[in-house]
């Protein structure tokens, strides 16, 4: 991958939870790259840890979550006085309540939810939310702002948008709301969007709206959208790239195609031979479900973390020994035993970069 297209740079996440009961290892190790103006897909099935990694990513992480491990490097390429300045960030240095941190939330990258109530309040006019946050991060006046929110709000195909500045959350629909949700995302122009199974909680008429909608928005704004979801036909559908996580690591990583094509993890062909396929004769015939369960996360398996589920595994190796990140292709990378056969190389880092280093 050429250098000036990487957006996202994660390398060996670690992302724990201090309870009472023991410590959670909600990420454990993910690595992975995402190209400037893609739609990287993360998909696993629920508890993997995709929600906390898209929450590590901008140190919104709840307590006792902590970033224990591991770096996020972000690069960001603003305007500033009509130049393009680039810079590096780590943002796993970042103090989670720092003033680069917050600079970059909202104005950089921003996050969608499942449930458009957590980023909206029920107290104030979708008008009131959107223009605020234009005003927390650009130097607008409020009729600025109020123009710019109005703009928004059409942008995201709510009709009479002028009339629904005025309105509260409970009185739109919720596919209204996951819309004015993403016009609050979009007030400061990120660059990157982390949507959070976006349109989970929604009807499957409204779900391929929003879809369409993200779509057009990453083309038109020239944005990189993560796209986080437990559902392969919404993969399909949008990804350019795909990362599939087991249990807070990275099982395979790969253009869409190629990881649906020729799916590599053990993991994945599971969860491929999960989904029923279009336009097969699946009628009177059932699907294959992924034999046994996630684990409970405070007692993960040793060595490869699916071992226990596996249909390949190798005895005495696979739960001894962790799988290296192994390089099969360009920008395609499995982690599992079975292809740690000598010759192929497992991947390299660059060297540690310092934090806030320019390159202009
Ligand atoms: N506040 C928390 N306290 C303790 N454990 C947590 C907390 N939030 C998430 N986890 C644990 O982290 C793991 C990953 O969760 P999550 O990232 O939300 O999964 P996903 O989004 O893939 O469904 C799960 O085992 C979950 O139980
Ligand atoms: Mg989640």
């Amino acid at each position: 991958m050429n250098k000036s297209d990487l957006l996202l740079d994660v390398i060996d996440l670690k992302t724990q939870f201090f309870t009472d009961d023991g410590i959670v290892r909600a990420v454990d190790g993910v690595s992975f790259q995402m190209k400037r103006g893609e739609t990287l897909c993360i998909v696993g099935e629920s508890g993997c840890g995709k929600t906390i990694t898209a929450r590590s990513i901008l140190q919104i992480l709840d307590y006792p979550g902590r970033v224990v491990d591991g770096q996020i490097f972000f690069h960001r390429v603003r305007l500033v006085d009509g130049k393009e300045v680039r810079q590096i960030i780590d943002l796993a240095t970042l103090k989670t309540r720092g003033p680069e941190i917050r600079d970059i939330r909202g104005k950089d990258i921003a996050m969608i939810f499942q449930e458009p109530m957590t980023s909206l309040s029920p107290i104030h006019t979708i008008g009131n939310q959107i223009m605020e946050a234009i005003r927390l991060h650009l130097p607008v006046s409020k009729s600025e702002a109020r123009e710019r929110a109005i703009e928004l709000l059409r942008r995201v195909g709510i009709p009479k948008p002028a009339e629904r500045m005025d309105a509260y959350t409970f009185q739109l629909s919720g596919g209204m709301r996951q819309r004015a949700m993403i016009a609050m995302a979009l007030s400061c122009g990120p660059s990157l969007l982390i949507a959070d199974e976006p349109t989970t909680a929604l009807d499957v008429t409204t779900q391929a709206q929003i879809l369409d909608l993200l779509r057009e928005l990453k083309d038109d704004l020239g944005m990189s959208i993560m796209l986080i979801t437990h559902d392969l036909g919404v993969v399909a559908e949008m990804a350019d790239d795909v990362v599939v996580m087991y249990l807070g690591v990275v099982a395979e990583q790969g253009n869409v195609v190629d990881v649906f094509h020729d799916p590599r993890h053990p993991y994945t062909q599971a969860l491929l031979r999960s989904i029923p396929k279009y336009g097969l004769r699946t009628a009177g015939k059932r699907l294959d479900s992924i034999r046994g369960m996630v684990p409970d996360p405070y007692s993960r398996p040793t060595g490869c973390p699916y071992h226990p589920r596996c249909d390949r595994m190798i005895p005495d190796k696979c739960d001894r020994i962790t799988p290296p990140t192994i390089q099969i292709g360009e920008d395609r990378v499995v982690s599992c035993l079975l292809y740690d056969v000598p010759g192929l190389p497992t991947r390299s880092y660059n060297a540690p970069q310092p934090a806030l280093c320019e390159v202009r």
